[in-house]
């Protein structure tokens, strides 16, 4: 029988797995200022390196194969927003649903590019590890201490690493299988 799933619960599991706390958290948010100012800059590479490949540049194309630059301006603002908002990550109840959210969007085309199908799994992977390396790139060049700068760093993989676990959730079917006695519980802001 299919069950509800205890999103915020899943990702709080996630975090302690892979060691995302409140101190990594804490880094991300320093990263904020340095972050914002070459955000634009990093977006647009992203949708750059989309455009270079036919299968992921087809989602930004009218029907005569020529790049759509309006779809391709509000998408970048659309990703800048999520970067914006990432900063602010936090383990609370509404953060997964968004990004579960999102997720959605991606693997259920909308009716107005149906005839595109999902966005591909595997570009959502790759996004997420190309943003990671931008945003270490970033981090090392303009942070005066690099040791600093490679924590950051470390604690925005873990970060994104938890988005797309519940991003590529909107893609796979799962079969749920019994709470397990002593796992995870949701105890942040907003638990019972
Ligand atoms: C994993 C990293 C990605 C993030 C964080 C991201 C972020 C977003 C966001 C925030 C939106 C707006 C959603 C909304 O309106 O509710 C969006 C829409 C969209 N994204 Fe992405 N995106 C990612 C990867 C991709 C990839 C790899 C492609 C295609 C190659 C893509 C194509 C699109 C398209 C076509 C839309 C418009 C959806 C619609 O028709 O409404 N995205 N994305």
């Amino acid at each position: 029988m299919a069950q509800v799933i205890d999103w915020p619960g899943r990702m709080q599991e996630l975090a302690d797995f892979v060691g995302l706390d409140q101190d990594g958290l804490e880094l991300i948010q320093a990263t904020r200022e340095v972050v914002l100012a070459h955000g634009e800059e990093l977006t647009a590479s992203v949708y750059d390196n989309f455009l270079e490949f036919p299968e992921s540049r087809r989602f930004f194309t009218d029907e005569h194969g020529d790049v759509n630059e309006d779809r391709l301006t509000r998408r970048k603002h659309s990703l800048m927003r999520w970067l914006r908002g990432s900063i602010d990550f936090q383990m609370d109840e509404d953060y997964p649903i968004r990004v579960l959210a999102m997720g959605i969007v991606h693997s259920h085309p909308p009716l107005h590019r149906s005839h595109l199908g999902s966005v591909p799994a595997r570009f959502m992977i790759g996004t997420i590890s190309y943003i990671q390396s931008a945003v270490a790139d970033l981090l090392r060049r303009e942070m005066d201490d690099p040791d600093l700068a490679m924590r950051a760093a470390a604690a925005w993989n873990k970060m994104l690493m938890l988005q797309l676990d519940i991003m590529l959730a909107g893609y796979v079917n799962e079969v749920p299988n019994e709470p397990v006695a002593g796992g995870p519980q949701y105890t942040g802001p907003g638990a019972e």
